[in-house]
């Protein structure tokens, strides 16, 4: 399959599937990375694996749908058959959301329905949780709020600071990421009325 991965920063997630992708374990391509921000480690990760790199970067005060529509243009031409967001920080529309769902998915430094949004990480510190976690789910509309396919746990520790917990998480996310990516490309994961589903079973 050809998956388009859409960055905004260092693409630790998108090496960690372009390596499954060269390794074999995963039966697909990437095919091309898109980030809104010039200038990010990703787009150096995709140049060295000799991917189709390009940024869509947003105009001052461009209307969502308006900077959407552009994305939009700049992915079709890659005609993916899945698209993967690894660290994209920006928002998507509905309309954009609707033309890939079921064949979208994003990794969240959270176990998701836990802390959707910014700053997880110091969200569990200050929280005082003794556990933490990061949550690959297929795409919908509600940000962070898509049906679960995959988690993996993390323990916090009494001398945890934030930057200890990103560290423990991105871990798992170059762990889960692949799997998850692995699982669709054999055609094992679909999207039911906002369920996951693997090997056509409710997860
Ligand atoms: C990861 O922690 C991911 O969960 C979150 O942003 C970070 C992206 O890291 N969405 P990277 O760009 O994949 O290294």
């Amino acid at each position: 399959l050809r998956i388009a991965v859409l960055i905004s920063g260092s693409g630790s997630n998108l090496q960690a599937i372009i390596d499954a992708c060269a390794s074999g374990e995963i039966n697909g391509e990437v095919t091309a990375v898109i980030s809104n921000k010039a200038d990010v480690y990703g787009l150096q990760r995709a140049q060295a694996a000799k991917i189709s790199h390009s940024v869509v970067a947003a105009n001052r005060g461009e209307a969502r749908e308006l900077y959407d529509r552009r994305l939009t243009a700049e992915l079709a031409q890659h005609k993916p058959d899945l698209v993967v967001l690894a660290g994209f920080m920006r928002i998507l529309s509905e309309s954009f959301v609707r033309q890939y769902e079921g064949k979208m998915f994003n990794i969240h430094p959270s176990l998701l329905p836990k802390y959707p949004g910014l700053d997880t990480h110091q969200r569990v510190l200050d929280a005082g949780d003794d556990e933490h976690g990061a949550s690959v789910h297929f795409v919908t509309p509600e940000l962070d709020g898509g049906p679960v396919v995959l988690q993996a746990k993390v323990p916090v520790f009494e001398e945890d600071d934030a930057a200890d917990l990103a560290q423990r998480v991105h871990t798992q996310e170059h762990r889960i990421y692949p799997l998850v990516v692995k699982w669709f490309c054999q055609g094992r994961l679909a999207m039911g009325d906002n369920i996951a589903l693997m090997d056509g079973n409710k997860l």
